[in-house]
């Protein structure tokens, strides 16, 4: 039978294409959006894959969200945490509100989507958890304090749960993209991306479908041995 997969901010960038790769790997999918309507729905015209909306950062949402997608497709196999938001400001202009909007969105939201699938994954002894990181969890950078912080604690989570899911068929791991050519790397100011493509030894901004095709993997029956991983994605960028 087909896997069921979620796929969290799944509509556009990143997610779109770990959504379109998990459909091609066979899976049944359902992808999650916080608000963009017309993408979503775009997307689901291309693609057949359906579209759900509401705020990762809702726990009793993710509740609600995850049993609409169970009844509509079955129990949930694979869940992909990419759902992620930037408010970037240097820490002296850092607002709390910035803060916490990231840190809602980026971290709480994979402990309420990971929490409400824990569960029915553990009965049925397999799951297959991914959460995308970033270099910059892994390395830091200027005006991301917030983002940084978050993505650093989507590791330390993952490397945490990996141990608990072992014996019960879950694996949980990490993909840590570099900069890909998604809407949020081009919102940064083009001086500031110019000098950052600089910096990547492959010379070129990252494609989206090169994370999905990690993510492809580490969601496969194939790779039940690997947990606890981070795959590091960045052209070069930063080893770790
Ligand atoms: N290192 C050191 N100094 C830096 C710097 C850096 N990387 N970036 C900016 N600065 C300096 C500037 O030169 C400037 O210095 P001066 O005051 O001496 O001129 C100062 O910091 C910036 O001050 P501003 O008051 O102009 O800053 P601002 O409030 O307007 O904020 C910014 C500008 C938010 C920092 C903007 O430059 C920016 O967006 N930078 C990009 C941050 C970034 O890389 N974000 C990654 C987004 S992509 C992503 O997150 C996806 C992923 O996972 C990879």
């Amino acid at each position: 039978m087909a896997r069921v997969a979620v796929v969290t901010g799944g509509s556009r960038g990143i997610g779109a294409a770990i959504a379109k790769a998990l459909q091609a790997a066979g899976c049944e999918v359902a992808a999650t959006y916080g608000g963009n309507d017309e993408a979503a729905a775009a997307f689901t015209a291309e693609t057949g894959i359906k579209t759900y909306k509401w705020s990762v950062g809702d726990y009793e949402a993710c509740t609600a969200g995850i049993a609409q997608i169970e009844a509509d497709l079955g129990p949930i196999d694979i869940l992909v945490n990419n759902a992620g938001i930037t408010r970037d400001a240097p820490f002296h202009k850092m607002t709390p509100q910035q803060w916490h909007d990231v840190i809602d969105t980026n971290l709480t939201g994979v402990f309420n989507m990971t929490h409400n699938v824990w569960g029915g994954m553990r009965e049925r002894k397999f799951g297959r958890i991914v959460t995308i990181s970033s270099i910059n969890g892994q390395k830091g950078q200027f005006a991301q304090a917030n983002y940084a912080a978050s993505k650093a604690g989507d590791i330390g989570f993952t490397k945490s749960l990996a141990q608990e899911g072992a014996r019960a068929g879950i694996t949980v791991n990490v993909v840590a993209p570099g900069y890909i050519a998604t809407d949020m790397v081009m919102a940064v100011p083009e001086k500031v991306r110019d000098s950052i493509i600089s910096q990547i030894p492959v010379g070129r901004l990252g494609e989206a479908e090169e994370i999905a095709r990690c993510v492809a993997f580490l969601t496969s029956d194939d790779a039940g041995f690997v947990t606890g991983s981070t795959i590091t994605a960045n052209g070069g960028q930063y080893f770790t």
